[in-house]
C-alpha cells in the first residue's frame, strides 16, 4: 500500500493544513508509516505542531526525496503554485484532495482549481471534493455539493463539520481531538471517516 495525497486548492483558507494534519494523524494511529509535508512556505503544519504526533512532518526538501520511506504521503499544498509545481504533485500524487467550504465564493472558486488541474494534465479520476466547515444545518452544503456534482467533480460523502475547536487545536498547538469538550473529538470522527473513505485506513 502506498497512499500520495495533495491536499490542494486555489483559494486560500479552505481547510488544507488542518485536513492533512487530520489525515496523517490517523493514517499514523492505524500504524502505517506517514509522512506529511509541509508545503507552505510559511510553514503553517510544521508550526502547528507542538506536541507529540503518530507521523514524520517535514518540509519539501527533505521530504519528497524520503517519500517512499513511508505507506502514506500526505503534502500539505499551498495555495497559488506554479503550474509546473502542480504538475509535478499531481504526477506524485495517487489522489489529489480539493478542500471546499461550502459557500459561493468557494464553489465558484473551484471552477479555477480545477482548471489549473487540467491544465497540468491531472487525470480527474485522482480527484476528490473535500466539503470542510460544515455547519451541519441548512441547505448551504447540499447545495454546494450539488453543484460540484454537477460540474463532474467527485465530492467525498463526508463532510467535516465546522467547529471552533479546530481554531484551539491550532492556537494550542496540537490535535483537534485533544481539545477539551467534544467538538474535537467529533471533528477527528469526521476525519476518520474521510479517511477509510479514501482507503488509507480500515
Ligand atoms: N472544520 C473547521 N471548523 C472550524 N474552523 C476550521 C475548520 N477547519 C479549518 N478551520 C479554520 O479555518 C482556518 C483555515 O484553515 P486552514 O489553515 O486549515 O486552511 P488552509 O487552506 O490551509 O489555509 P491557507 O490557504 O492559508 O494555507 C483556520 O483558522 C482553521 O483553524
Ligand atoms: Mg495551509
Amino acid at each position: 500500500m502506498n497512499h500520495v495525497i495533495a491536499v490542494m486548492s486555489k483559494k486560500g483558507g479552505v481547510g488544507k493544513t488542518t485536513s492533512a494534519l487530520h489525515l496523517a494523524a490517523h493514517a499514523g494511529m492505524a500504524g502505517h508509516r506517514t509522512l506529511l509535508i509541509d508545503g507552505d512556505a510559511q510553514q503553517f503544519a510544521i508550526g502547528w505542531i507542538r506536541s507529540e504526533v503518530p507521523f514524520d512532518l517535514m518540509d519539501v526538501e527533505a521530504g519528497i526525496p524520503v517519500m517512499d520511506d513511508y505507506d502514506v504521503v500526505i503534502i500539505d499544498a499551498q495555495g497559488g503554485l506554479p503550474e509546473e509545481d502542480v504538475r509535478a504533485l499531481g504526477e506524485l500524487a495517487t489522489t489529489v484532495l480539493l478542500p471546499c467550504v461550502p459557500e459561493w465564493q468557494s464553489v465558484r472558486g473551484m471552477a479555477a482549481t480545477v482548471e489549473m488541474l487540467d491544465e497540468a494534465g491531472i487525470d480527474p479520476e485522482k480527484v476528490r471534493v473535500l466539503l470542510t466547515m460544515d455547519l451541519r444545518q441548512g441547505k448551504a452544503t447540499a447545495e454546494a455539493r450539488a453543484e460540484l456534482e454537477g460540474a463532474g467533480l467527485r465530492v467525498l460523502a463526508t463532510a467535516i463539520r465546522n467547529a471552533s475547536a479546530v481554531r484551539h487545536a491550532s492556537v494550542a498547538g496540537t490535535l483537534v481531538q485533544r481539545v477539551p469538550g467534544v467538538a474535537g473529538k467529533m471533528v477527528f470522527e469526521d476525519y476518520r471517516q474521510v479517511s477509510r473513505d479514501l482507503g488509507l485506513i480500515g
